[in-house]
């Protein structure tokens, strides 16, 4: 057992109070984080002649040699220590003598949780930005080459209006657009340190609080000291946008297990990123469109986990706050591994054009249109839809589509359709006139796709500043 805080106590803690308390075996994974805020931290001191300008060179060395030597194996991280701070802190104590117990001077494992907490979190941001824009580059690349691909499209799970696989990827375009959005607002929100808040009150040493955020990447010193050491808002938000990207991808994937189906045949999922069945030699499983549908969730339950943990806390920090990293770290890794896969899925995906076409064309998706052709005829719309109503009667009878009708049939039915109704209700003529802003029309559609290239070119993905701190 290697604990920070021996001095007061008499005998040793109890082994499985010691393993309960410990968080060192899933706070390793913000070594970097640690490292980095450390060696701000000290820089600062020595700066402000709080330590010597040589103990800060030792510390900065130190903790420099802990983290390559942990990256390259030569060191492990084991749980001797009750945490990642206290391994670091025991370590290059170890290494470099007494400017290693100097490093804590001015600084509580609060404030130095919070702001490892905070930068770890702002990283993970980052990547899934990354993901998510290389995401959107797929699903534009799907849409560029099927502003042509009719497809029906649905409400209540009915064939409902002919549309385009264009239009139906743009509708995935926006909501991880949105997304996109969301984890910018986040960024922007909680880019603040709380390095210098001490366990909740400050200190009485003469820190430079904006020293330090800026240095490591931040745009300012947070505000409150007793806010900084128990706020986990921008996490719960962080879990609340993963939460609803996972929501987004759980829909589409839905769709490509639908989709998938012998009896939709819409899509054929890659071999690379389909699995097979023991038992069953002939098929071919959406297992990982399924296993993103059902990871999304634990995603929500890590959200949900880390509102109720934070309810009831009182000010300032509480233990229960070490709660918010297993969820946390849970939801990050599933997540963005989803985002991965599910690029992945999509790009490799086929496309059965002509099935989603003749699809279209079945099930009455053209029915609106031949209302429309009856009420540019003269027609009041209510009228039309009663006469175009009888005609799918009709048609479901005679097991034929509209356009199927004889015009003699068509003409019993309302003696004011034409030859020109055939083209009218043509699938092809359906999607065309359908040119209102955000619609699957040729000219609607290019300038949505324009407006999705727009996006992808002026929001660059997110960066994190700590990238290369270490170098
Ligand atoms: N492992 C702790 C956590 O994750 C670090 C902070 C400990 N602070 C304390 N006062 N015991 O929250």
């Amino acid at each position: 057992m290697a604990q920070l805080w021996g001095g007061r106590f008499t005998k040793p803690t109890d082994e499985k109070v010691y393993a309960f308390n410990a968080s060192i075996g899933f706070d390793k994974r913000m070594l970097r984080q640690d490292v980095c805020g450390s060696i701000a931290h000290a820089s600062m001191l020595a700066a402000q002649g709080i330590i010597s300008e040589e103990d800060g060179k030792k510390i900065e060395e130190g903790l420099k040699g802990i983290y390559s030597d942990v990256c390259s194996g030569v060191l492990e991280i084991t749980d001797k220590y009750e945490d990642v701070h206290s391994f670091c802190e025991a370590v290059l104590t170890e290494r470099v003598g007494d400017a290693g117990k100097r490093l804590h001077t001015g600084r509580s494992r609060n404030d130095q949780v919070a702001l490892d907490m905070r930068m770890y979190v702002r990283g993970e941001v980052c990547q899934a930005d990354a993901l998510l824009q290389k995401l959107l580059e797929t699903i534009l690349m799907i849409m560029k080459a099927n502003v042509s691909t009719y497809m029906p499209g649905f409400t209540h799970l009915q064939k409902a209006q002919p549309v385009t696989l264009a239009h139906h990827m743009g509708a995935y375009f926006e909501m991880f657009k949105r997304d996109r959005k969301r984890l910018a607002d986040i960024y922007k929100r909680m880019n603040e340190c709380p390095l210098g808040a001490g366990a909740l009150a400050g200190t009485t040493y003469p820190l430079d609080r904006e020293y330090t955020a800026k240095k490591l990447g931040f745009d300012k010193a947070t505000d409150n000291s007793m806010d900084s050491v128990s706020d986990r808002d921008y996490l719960i938000e962080f879990l609340d946008a993963l939460s609803i990207i996972m929501m987004h991808m759980s829909r589409s994937c839905e769709e490509i297990i639908t989709w998938n189906t012998n009896e939709y045949r819409f899509v054929e999922i890659d071999d690379a990123y389909s699995t097979g069945s023991s038992i069953m030699p002939q098929k071919k499983n959406p297992d990982i469109a399924e296993l993103i549908r059902g990871k999304t969730g634990r995603v929500y339950g890590s959200l949900m986990g880390l509102l109720t943990t934070m309810k009831g806390l009182p000010l300032a920090y509480n233990k229960d706050m070490q709660e918010d990293k297993e969820g946390a770290f849970d939801a990050m890794d599933t997540a963005c591994s989803c985002i991965d896969l599910y690029e992945g899925m999509l790009r490799s995906m086929k496309f059965n054009e002509d099935i989603m076409e003749k699809s279209a064309a079945g099930g009455f998706t053209n029915a609106t249109d031949a209302a429309d052709y009856l009420v540019g005829k003269g027609m009041p719309f209510r009228d039309a839809h009663t006469v175009i109503g009888r005609m799918v009667l009709e048609c479901i009878d005679k097991g034929i589509t509209i356009d199927e009708m004889s015009l003699e049939d068509l003409k019993k039915l309302s003696d004011i359709i034409d030859e020109d109704f055939y083209e009218a209700v043509s699938i092809r003529t359906c999607v065309e006139n359908r040119s209102t802003k955000g619609a699957p029309g040729p000219d609607a559609m290019a300038a949505e796709i324009d407006s999705c290239e727009k996006f992808i070119n002026e929001n660059a993905v997110l960066i994190d500043p700590l990238d290369d701190f270490l170098n």
